[in-house]
């Protein structure tokens, strides 16, 4: 382990972070610093570690039964950290955050019906509409003169007066690191209700507001519940991504006649350490996170400080959330330049901006879920990269 500031979680050197075989450390050769996929690199919670083996110390490999697991867990963290009150029973599993709005597309669309994202936004939405064969309608997010980007409900408005059968929501919002806010969203509830749409809201986020801003869930904004499924996932926040276990929860009888409707044998294909993981997180992992978050905060910090002084070209609105950073790299070229640069000249990987639609033409997102060490020498490796 690498030193190691007061409140501050611990991470690995990068020869123990090297010998992970997960995406994040195996896309690269080794003189690459990785920082493009959203995978962290902080030891697990210890009660996911103890509850992970275990399970290998007693061979409890075999299928998850996620009844009434996963509901409770998902009830007992919503209602903990955002007086959310969730009904255990109107909790499904689903494999993934990707598998649930896939299968809740197919749900509510015929092939052909519109679907409605607001790009810059986390490239799956755009393939997650192809595999549906249902039609991409995009409403961009607007940037303000601050910096900020914000849904934009003129956008939003011409797009759900089409009638699109779904509108897939991504709050906090990857890559721009918005939360959006409760105004916003019951915008949003009253014009799906108005125009018959429903909202897929990706909240996998969630856990991962950082101090200075609060979450909303979708189903607590008036008339959120009658319109919207939220899906709610451990995955990001304790980096289980790999261990397969989401949940969609729902707040109104219509929107559980729409859960309903999923594939009856998409419980069995949750990961079952994946479901014994997000049970302890979202149980007994409240501490932890919050050292995760205090981390973070400190990690973001970090980051404004190393652009400021040795990359002043590069412009970011520091994230509300999410351990990514969206940097503006527009004067250093449009296109994925900025990307290639620094993969070329500075041997630093990050995830390249179009990926997230057209308007990610000449940005970067950077992941900085990793140590001050890892952090700094990347930003380092960049300044070089333009030299
Ligand atoms: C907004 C968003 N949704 C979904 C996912 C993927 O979630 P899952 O691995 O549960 O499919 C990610 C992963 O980074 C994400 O950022």
């Amino acid at each position: 382990m690498v030193r190691t500031p007061p409140g501050s979680l611990p991470v690995d050197g990068l020869h123990a972070l090297r010998q992970r075989r997960s995406a994040k450390w195996s896309t690269y050769p080794d003189d690459v610093l990785p920082l493009p996929v959203a995978e962290m690199d902080f030891p697990l919670a210890p009660v996911v570690q103890d509850v992970l083996r275990r399970a290998v110390d007693a061979s409890d490999t075999g299928y998850g039964y996620a009844e009434p697991v996963l509901g409770a867990a998902v009830a007992r963290f919503a209602g903990e950290r955002w007086s959310w009150e969730v009904d255990a029973d109107a909790v499904s599993a689903v494999a993934d955050v990707g598998v649930g709005t896939v299968e809740l597309l197919r749900a509510v669309c015929r092939p052909g019906d519109a679907v409605v994202i607001s790009p810059p936004v986390y490239p799956p939405f755009f393939s997650w509409v192809a595999e549906t064969r249902t039609r991409l309608v995009e409403a961009p997010l607007r940037q303000g003169a601050d910096g900020t980007w914000r849904l934009d409900l003129d956008r939003l408005g011409t797009a759900f007066a089409q009638r699109p059968a779904a509108y897939i929501l991504c709050n906090p919002h990857n890559p721009v690191g918005r939360v959006h806010d409760r105004e916003e969203l019951t915008a949003i509830a009253r014009l799906a209700a108005e125009h018959g749409v429903t909202v897929i809201a990706d909240e996998i986020h969630a856990p991962l507001v950082l101090p200075g801003a609060e979450f909303t869930p979708f189903l607590t904004v008036p008339g959120g519940g009658e319109v919207g499924i939220s899906l709610v996932s451990a995955s990001k926040a304790f980096n289980l991504a790999g261990l397969k276990c989401a949940a969609a929860v729902t707040a109104s009888s219509p929107m559980r006649a729409v859960t309903d409707r999923l594939p009856p044998d998409g419980v069995w294909r949750i990961g079952h350490f994946g479901l014994l993981a997000t049970e302890a997180a979202f149980t007994d992992g409240g501490e932890w996170l919050d050292a995760l978050l205090t981390t973070l905060d400190a990690r973001r910090q970090q980051l404004g400080r190393l652009l400021a002084e040795r990359l002043p070209q590069v412009r970011w609105t520091p994230p509300e959330a999410t351990f990514l950073a969206w940097l503006d790299c527009r004067s250093l070229g449009g296109g994925d330049t900025a990307h290639e640069l620094f993969l070329r000249e500075g041997r630093v990987a990050l995830e390249p901006g179009t990926r997230f639609g057209a308007e990610g033409s000449g940005w970067v997102r950077l992941n900085y879920g990793t140590s001050e060490e890892i952090l700094d020498e990347a930003v380092l490796r960049m300044a070089a990269a333009l030299h």
